[in-house]
């Protein structure tokens, strides 16, 4: 049980590690290309280190070398066959992405994950990729452990997605980068865009979808990457300052990629002072510097067309929402009864030990009254973006609050602790 007691303010400045979603992809795309590729300010999570380990069992050479990791990659179809089971941990991004791939390969591998991960649904990865020829067995076809036969038929398609998940999005695109042939991925809502600006892949939209088009041509090269700050791990710090009082951070090199601060736009909306200092561009991925002032929210209503770019957000976001004036309401969010836990109702939970009045729905929940308790007992879940919304929580109480499974907060940012440390009074 971590406890922690209530701040005065936040003050300073604060740059995080190499955002976590852009780290799996570069760690793929450099272990995909032949030759040396080098990473700079990567993901120090768990998550990622996951990553890491599979490609370690398909042949990748990772060196940790001064300024970052450098990745020697297998280039196409180089992959060696693994000796053991690939174990992707606690990470989603790891075993959906990672299926792209091993579909594809002249050998047979078989992913695992820990016990959360092995409750989540593969169907969403398992039935498009049947769609291109793979030949793929899972439990109760839908849960991991899964297994990869050969397929010697791997063929490009267009593939209309049924869910909004940049997960299945990435995994069909990875697939497509195997046969002759050009493949198209469409997509309805807006998901986080970073495979398809790592690849500069052409995309086009049509009314409401927006079409991909992948194909062999687009195998990745071996590059220099820097990943810019982590913004899902940014999100715990702003509200904390908005809602603390006389507070003010900046926030130095976060990731600013349009299709991942959809938070900030409703953080803003709710009075939110939130200002973008700097914006700068590498390979089309946008970061810069943010500055953010202790501010009073009133509260909003979220619906289904935000969620895929809020999704990791939503936890920290009822927090704030807990502190506003106002309704606070998500609606539409039934992905996050599937993610490393059921947020709706690890949100619910947590939130009713300080008195909020919050409502559960089927796809969300809606706040109606305020913080009324002076300090709390929460559960990560084992979920770390749980853990770390009830340590904001726990800062923010009069008499501060305890946490149960809080180490989780490791699966994506390590230096949470010291990172609070240097700023709180
Ligand atoms: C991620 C996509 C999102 C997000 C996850 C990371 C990614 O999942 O929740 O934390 O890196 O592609 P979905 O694509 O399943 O919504």
């Amino acid at each position: 049980m971590n406890v922690f007691n209530k701040i005065k303010s936040v003050k300073g400045r604060l740059e995080f590690e190499g955002d976590k979603s852009i780290s799996h992809r570069a760690v793929i795309l450099s272990s995909l290309a032949g030759g040396k590729s080098f990473i700079r300010n990567l993901s120090i999570g768990e998550d990622v280190k996951s990553t890491i380990g599979c490609f370690e069992e398909l042949g990748v050479i990772f060196k940790k070398v001064s300024g970052g990791l450098s990745v020697e990659g297998r280039g196409f179809k180089g992959l060696r066959k693994p000796e053991r089971t690939l174990n992707c941990g606690n990470s989603g991004t790891t075993a959906r992405l990672i299926s792209g791939i091993l579909a594809c390969q002249s050998f047979e591998s078989e992913i695992s994950g820990d016990d959360s991960l092995s409750r989540r649904p593969m169907k969403r990865i398992i039935d498009p990729l049947r769609y291109a020829g793979a030949l793929m067995d899972a439990r109760e076809d839908n849960f991991l452990p899964i297994r990869f036969r050969i397929s010697r038929n791997i063929m490009p398609r267009d593939y209309t997605m049924s869910v909004a998940s940049a997960q299945v999005k990435s995994a069909l695109i990875f697939t497509g980068l195997h046969p002759e042939g050009v493949s198209t991925i469409r997509e309805s809502g807006i998901t986080r865009n970073h495979t398809e600006l790592m690849l500069r892949l052409p995309a086009v939209h049509e009314g409401d979808l927006k079409i991909i088009k992948v194909s062999k041509d687009c195998y990745p090269l071996a590059e220099d990457y820097f990943i810019p700050g982590d913004i899902s791990t940014a999100s715990f710090f702003i509200v904390l300052t908005l809602l603390a009082r006389d507070s003010e951070l900046i926030i130095k090199n976060v990731s600013l990629n349009s299709t991942r601060t959809g938070y900030l736009s409703i953080l803003k909306e709710m009075g939110g002072d939130i200002r973008i200092l700097e914006i700068k561009n590498l390979s089309g991925e946008a970061f810069g510097d943010l500055h953010i002032r202790s501010s009073s929210l009133h509260n909003v209503k979220i619906g289904k067309d935000l969620i895929p770019q809020i999704i990791d957000e939503i936890p920290i976001l009822a927090v704030a929402g807990a502190f506003a004036e106002g309704e606070f309401r998500i609606d539409g969010g039934k992905e996050l009864r599937v993610k490393e836990t059921d947020r709706i109702s690890a949100i619910c939970n947590n939130l009713k030990q300080v008195g909020v009045r919050i409502d559960e729905t089927e796809e969300g929940f809606c706040i109606s009254g305020r913080v009324t308790k002076k300090s709390g007992i929460f559960e990560s879940y084992g979920d770390h973006r749980i853990a770390m919304a009830t340590t904001i929580l726990s800062l923010l109480l009069e008499n501060g609050g305890k946490i149960n499974n809080f180490e989780s907060i490791k699966i994506s940012n390590p230096n949470f602790i010291k990172q609070l440390t240097k700023v709180c009074r």
